[in-house]
């Protein structure tokens, strides 16, 4: 068995005999020597071969990434090399045995690749082979690892729920199984264990905790996957604070014990309307400043036509202030954003700099006072840019909190060494789908109304608000989760808020209502998103570089070929017939 890890090889073991086991990284002949870098998953170590060696001819048909074992003895080198921590020594080979070759490789298996993703996937095992995924996904386990011994200590209990399951009505589009032994029928791959973890409350089991595969048929994102891993979390007799708590003080200690950053507690919460207020987002990043302003008032009685419009129509005019950058930004550039925030649905962008003046779209239209007031309401200072969008408040504040994060990408105003957390809290109950044209469920229908809202849910859905919290992480939603409705009434008025008939309630959720009927504890708990709390720690923006086998955005494995036509054998066990 191989008991060196090669990247651990230091000064202590010179003279030592050792036995080396790894694939070769690179092997280069300088004067009639061979030096081979000898690559495991912990680093590489260089070997050296001399002529007068017996294996000198074995090395020399060497190729990258064949499979060696060697023994040898640990020597000093003559010239270390820094940036290996191996650097300072070296091994001089006596034997060396050829364990397995390996074909011509489809791409170089560098740190700095330049090849496709696509070829990376296709060949993910190769992929595999590099320190940065490998290092993503240590870094993964000593997270999982510190998250299964924080909460044993904590009292829970890790328990398994089913894959094989009922619908949830989690939001998404759910994956099917076909059942073979019930013709016509299917089972759901749980969006998450949400129903279970509440039934395992029902069950008396007070304190569960699950790294559970979740699967959801969304459009994909870069920090979303079709398949994906929750750390999920439920508790009894707790409030939503009793959750915070525990859940944030979790988030630390992954932070301390992974990356060994302190993160201090409480970490601040922040409600929902402040957050889309201030920063148009339910998942503000905090890394910078840059709050949205309100300066409706000042164009209460503007003459500039577009803006009187907007505002006759109920519409508001938010700005936000990027600092001291002025001249970087042309007509081209500001045009680009113009385009940008039409994505998000604004009908144009305002922009105002201050330069020996005011100047800028509406400058020209602007009185003296008008400007005088701006200038101060935003605190603008020379070389400082305002942006301006008026409209219906949400398409406002969304598209002025995309500007935002886009300018503070752009203006490099975001540290990417430090990491801001918080609770957004106080979710309103419903969102109005203009889709559906009904109020929906803002999380899942089990969320609990704040008490003082429960009189208002049939009667005032447009100001009810739930126990719902989710954690923020750089702007990334890391988790999230809420107290549960526990009274079987308030869940029949929950429903019928949500406009489900008696015969949709009792298809969808009668064995679940059923249970809530036989004494079920006061329960809440969350689930972060573990795929994406790896993201943020290890640094990547990309969801696959912490997911040893990920799918791309289309849903597909390309190194499987997952998914797959089936045989027609394989369709008729099934009772499944395919329309052409
Ligand atoms: P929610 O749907 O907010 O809550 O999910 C919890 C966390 O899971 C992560 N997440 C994802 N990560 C990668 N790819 C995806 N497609 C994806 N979807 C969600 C996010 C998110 O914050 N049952 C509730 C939790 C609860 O109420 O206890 C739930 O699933 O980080």
């Amino acid at each position: 068995m191989k008991t060196i890890q090669n990247g651990t090889l230091t000064k202590e073991f010179v003279g030592k005999q050792v036995e080396l086991y790894g694939w070769v990284a690179k092997r280069r002949n300088l004067g009639g020597l061979y030096f081979i870098d000898l690559r495991d998953r912990s680093g590489i170590i260089q070997l050296v071969v001399r002529p007068e060696n017996a294996c000198y001819e074995k090395a020399e048909t060497l190729k990258n990434e064949y499979v060696i074992k060697v023994t040898g003895t640990v020597a000093l080198r003559e010239s270390p090399n820094e940036k290996l921590a191996t650097g300072e020594v070296e091994v001089e080979i006596e034997t060396l045995e050829i364990l397995n070759t390996s074909l011509d490789l489809p791409f170089e298996i560098a740190e700095d690749t330049t090849a496709l993703e696509d070829t990376r996937l296709k060949y993910r095992y190769l992929d595999l082979r590099r320190n940065r995924l490998q290092d993503n996904l240590k870094l993964r386990h000593q997270v999982t690892m510190a998250t299964r011994n924080f909460l044993d200590k904590e009292g829970f209990l890790e328990i398994e729920t089913p894959v094989l399951c009922k619908s949830t009505p989690e939001g998404a589009r759910d994956y099917l199984v076909p059942s073979r032994v019930n013709p016509s029928k299917f089972y759901a791959l749980p969006q998450s264990p949400q129903i279970f973890k509440q039934l395992l409350m029902v069950g008396g089991m007070e304190k569960y905790f699950q790294i559970a595969k979740c699967f959801r048929d969304e459009d994909l994102r870069a920090d979303r996957q079709p398949e994906f891993t929750q750390i999920d979390i439920e508790m009894s007799f707790v409030d939503e604070e009793d959750v915070m708590d525990l859940g944030e003080r979790l988030a630390a200690t992954i932070f301390k014990e992974v990356k060994g950053i302190d993160i201090p507690l409480p970490l601040r919460r922040m409600k929902y309307d402040d957050a889309m207020d201030l920063y148009g987002s339910d998942k503000p990043d905090l890394r910078f400043d840059m709050k949205i302003q309100d300066v409706t008032n000042l164009f209460q009685n503007t003459e500039i036509e577009f803006l009187k419009t907007s505002l006759l129509e109920g519409g508001i005019v938010n700005a936000i202030v990027a600092k001291n950058c002025a001249d970087k930004y042309s007509r081209k550039e500001i045009d680009k954003l113009t385009d940008y925030v039409k994505t998000y649905r604004a009908t144009g962008l305002i922009y105002l700099k201050l330069e020996e003046e005011l100047t800028g779209s509406i400058a020209k239209l602007l009185s003296e006072e008008e400007k005088q007031t701006l200038i101060d309401i935003l605190s603008l200072q020379k070389n400082d840019m305002a942006f301006l969008i008026t409209g219906k408040k949400n398409i406002v504040k969304i598209s002025l909190g995309a500007l935002r994060l886009k300018l503070g990408h752009d203006l490099n105003l975001i540290d990417s060494n430090r990491y801001e957390l918080l609770w957004v809290v106080d979710f309103p109950s419903f969102e109005y789908s203009e889709e559906e044209g009904r109020y929906v469920a803002c999380h899942h229908p089990f969320t609990a109304p704040k008490d003082s809202d429960i009189g208002k849910l049939l009667t005032d859905k447009a100001h009810c608000y739930s126990k719902a919290y989710d954690i923020v992480i750089n702007g990334y939603e890391a988790g999230g989760g809420s107290i549960r409705i526990h009274d079987q009434n308030v869940q029949a008025t929950m429903f019928e808020a949500l406009g489900l008939t008696e015969e949709e309630i009792k298809e969808k959720f009668g064995f679940f209502v059923d249970a809530l009927k036989y004494g079920t504890p006061p329960h809440g708990g969350m689930a972060f998103g573990l795929d994406r709390m790896v993201m943020l720690l290890s640094g990547t923006e990309n969801i696959r570089d912490v997911i040893a086998f990920p799918k791309t955005a289309s849903a597909s494995c390309l190194m499987s070929e997952a998914p797959n036509v089936v045989s027609d054998k394989q369709l008729e066990e099934l009772h499944i017939a395919l329309t052409k």
